[in-house]
């Protein structure tokens, strides 16, 4: 049988602080039984970008405890059979980082840690706007492909690797059992090359891929970490050459085309384009079948699924855990069903950095406020990095029929009956108002999956002797 492993994200600031979230393992433990927790960035930073601005990597930032809170974390996590992965914000740090400072003042050690040009390239970042930045203290301009506020580093420089060795052991020495590795694929860029960098053909020219490629490998190859990627993109082509080339390095890889689920990059356009079922399933069913394959349906990167596709979270829970990906990733909440809070019509009440630049661009376009509004609130991914609604824990632990409780079940499913831990799958059935039918075979043993995102009929996980999961739970025959 091939590898698998549940994984469950957790965005920090969500919880408030390491503490909150150790006080929530057993629960955590109870509800979804992940073998590894995920932990979105909790290092000291500035919090420009979320905390994937990474200050010190070996610092707990102070909203969040310190050192002795983590390990008491790893330590109960453990007694649950969990075990914790930390992200690995490599691509970047903030600009607050000491090797940032030191290498503006041209300190000789730092001169090189970053990416350093005379004349900037008419690169665009990925948050839009350019993706050179002037700094008046150097008198150069630094890149940076994400927010401005994360100057990418430059991992020509042997030193650059070996600092992130050494705060890898630091974090495993700790109990640390892997990571989740940030933007995997755009480490080492071509610097040679003029032009636009999202969601353009031939994103691989943009990257020194071999490079990249042979970093990781220093950093990751060959120990017994357990590591998963996310390649920025989202481009099958791009995705399916990243895994060829890092198969040895990576257990597991993040698809973050599997969240787009409009088929445009998520902002302005994801809302006003109607979800493409069919084109969307196709994909994931294309995707899934690969053996390293984590399928996300939320992230911190973007709005509640829910709210999203309008639809019973149970049905994305059964598109999640009946398709055969082997290393599915649960997003905090989505145990609960949760979905986009009321963050209001006012940009102040958005806090990331991506919020206020689509806000920007769709001003810049035309749209007025009011409008710009509407979308931001719509798509903005700060509507999944909000605190959870305990009370919900609580009341639908007692509801039998609630989602709580339909994940309780479906994951126990996902983890022992050999027809979903095993079997092949075949579509039968795709359709642009968001029917999906498949089938799980092993052996001579056949499940039918029917999906139904609109609603209009009950989705159902069917066996040879009957209904064994519904969404509809009234109408579940007990099985044999
Ligand atoms: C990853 C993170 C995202 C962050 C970006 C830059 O894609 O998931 O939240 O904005 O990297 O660090």
């Amino acid at each position: 049988m091939a590898k698998r492993a549940l994984i469950y994200q957790i965005y920090p600031a969500s919880f408030g602080n390491l503490n909150f979230i150790t006080s929530k393992i057993p629960s955590i433990a109870k509800n979804i039984q992940p073998d590894y927790i995920w932990l979105s960035p909790f290092f000291k930073s500035p919090w420009q970008e979320g905390g994937y601005d990474v200050a010190d990597y070996k610092e707990v930032d102070q909203r969040f405890g310190d050192l002795t809170d983590l390990k008491k974390l790893v330590f109960v996590a453990e007694q649950h059979g969990i075990k914790i992965l930390l992200d690995l914000v490599l691509n970047h740090t903030s600009v607050e980082h000491e090797w940032f400072q030191k290498s503006r003042c041209r300190d000789p050690w730092y001169a090189d840690y970053y990416i350093w040009l005379d004349k900037p390239l008419n690169w665009q970042s990925f948050f839009g706007g350019p993706a050179y930045e002037y700094d008046c203290i150097r008198g150069q301009y630094y890149l940076h492909l994400f927010d401005k506020s994360q100057p990418d580093l430059n991992f020509e420089n042997p030193r650059v690797t070996q600092e992130f060795q050494k705060i890898i052991k630091f974090w495993t020495d700790l109990g640390i059992a892997g990571f989740r590795v940030d933007s995997a694929n755009v480490l080492s860029e071509n610097k040679l090359r003029r032009g636009y960098l999202p969601r353009i053909p031939g994103f691989f020219n943009y990257f020194q891929t071999k490079r990249t490629v042979q970093v990781l490998d220093r950093l990751l190859g060959g120990n017994k970490l357990f590591a998963i990627a996310e390649p920025v993109g989202g481009v099958f082509l791009s995705f399916t050459k990243f895994r060829e080339l890092t198969r040895h390095i990576f257990d597991a890889a993040f698809n973050v085309g599997t969240l787009d689920i409009a088929d445009t990059v998520l902002s302005d356009k994801a809302s006003s384009v109607p979800v493409r079922y069919k084109k969307w399933f196709r994909k994931l069913a294309r995707w899934s079948v690969e053996p390293s394959f984590s399928l996300a349906i939320e992230s911190h990167d973007a709005p509640r699924a829910p709210s999203r596709f309008d639809t019973d979270p149970k049905i994305l829970a059964m598109l999640q855990f009946l398709l055969p990906a082997n290393y599915p990733c649960v997003y905090q909440g989505q145990e609960i069903g949760t979905k986009n809070p009321e963050l209001g019509d006012n940009i102040h009440n958005y806090p990331g950095v991506l919020s206020h630049a689509i806000y920007q661009q769709l001003l810049r376009s035309g749209k007025s406020k009011k409008d710009a509004m509407k979308i931001v609130k719509k798509v903005s991914r700060d509507n999944a990095r909000q605190p959870l609604d305990w009370s919900a824990f609580a009341s639908q632990a007692k509801q039998p029929d609630s989602v709580l409780n339909f994940y309780r079940k479906l994951t126990a499913l996902w983890r022992t009956d050999p027809v979903l831990t095993c079997g092949n799958l075949k579509v039968k059935k795709t359709t642009k108002s968001g029917v999906f039918d498949f089938e799980r075979r092993y052996h001579s043993q056949i499940y039918q999956v029917h999906l139904d995102f609109s609603g209009k009929t009950t989705s159902t996980l069917a066996g040879p002797h009957g209904i064994i999961l519904s969404s509809k739970p009234d109408q579940i025959i007990p099985r044999k």
